[in-house]
């Protein structure tokens, strides 16, 4: 299944009421089974667009599709059924459930995609085991260090297998080891699959392991015209 993005924008109004637009994506085909690494400074929408390919976000305007279906157009509760199936979505903030244990964390999100009971405890703790968190399984989230929870948040993220694999900064907050084990085990659950990946880091490292690098900054709509210029762009040129 093939996501195809057009005319995306996403704005926000901020306080004094100006409009600031967060996203602009021109024009993205990301064909099924592609690799794509996206890069892009701090606040240029990297979390933005795949919370919008997530369907987390509603975009102000333009189109979102799989395949044949524009994810913007449906009814929210249809886009968290579409979401729980399709995708997988290691979070940049990680958004575990507080009152769960790492197992069921990751557990919880086998059923709501449908594993049974049984299917998704031991798929979880397989994956949960896969990245080193073998003795931590019954751990709540509080209780476990910020890398810890993080690989709670990747194992998450492919439980069910997903078609489309969303990874914000997955490594960040891990050491070099531990962030090539974990590398490794997303591009072999993807390459398994079949899946497509797209995943963003401002890590050098991890950038390298990627044919596909793509900067947000070149899918703005129209790139030369002052007007889309990111804000940080802008100031640079003010400074000077
Ligand atoms: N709900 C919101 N309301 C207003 N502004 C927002 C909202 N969400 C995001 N933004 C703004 O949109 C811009 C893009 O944010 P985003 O989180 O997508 O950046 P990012 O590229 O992921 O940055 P980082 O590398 O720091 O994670 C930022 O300037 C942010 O402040
Ligand atoms: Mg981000």
């Amino acid at each position: 299944m093939a996501i195809r993005i057009r005319g995306l924008q996403v704005r926000y109004r901020d306080p004094r009421g100006r409009e600031l637009t967060v996203l602009d994506v021109a024009d993205l085909t990301i064909d099924e089974g592609r690799r794509l690494c996206l890069v892009g400074g701090s606040g240029s929408g990297k979390t933005t667009l795949l919370n919008v390919l997530a369907g987390i976000v509603t975009p102000t305007s333009g189109e979102v599709r799989y395949g044949e279906v524009d994810i913007t157009k449906l009814a929210e509760a249809e886009r968290d059924r579409f979401r729980a199936k399709n995708v997988g979505y290691v979070f940049q903030s990680f958004n575990l459930l507080q009152g769960l244990s790492a197992l069921e964390n990751v557990a919880i999100a086998g059923s709501f995609g449908g594993l049974s009971a049984r299917e998704a405890r031991a798929r979880a703790k397989g994956l949960l085991v896969r990245v080193g968190l073998e003795r931590r399984l019954d751990a709540l989230p509080g209780t476990l260090s910020v890398g810890e929870q993080q690989r709670v948040g990747i194992a998450r993220a492919l439980v069910n297998r997903p078609k489309v694999v969303l990874a914000d900064e997955p490594t960040a907050s891990l050491d070099e080891d531990r962030a090539d084990e974990v590398l490794e085990l997303l591009e072999e659950i993807v390459a398994e699959e079949g899946s497509t990946l797209v995943l963003v880091t401002h890590e050098a490292r991890v950038r390298e392991r990627f044919s596909d690098v793509l900067d947000l900054k070149a899918l703005k709509s129209s790139p030369s015209t002052p007007a889309s210029k990111g804000r940080a762009e802008e100031a640079r040129e003010e400074a000077r």
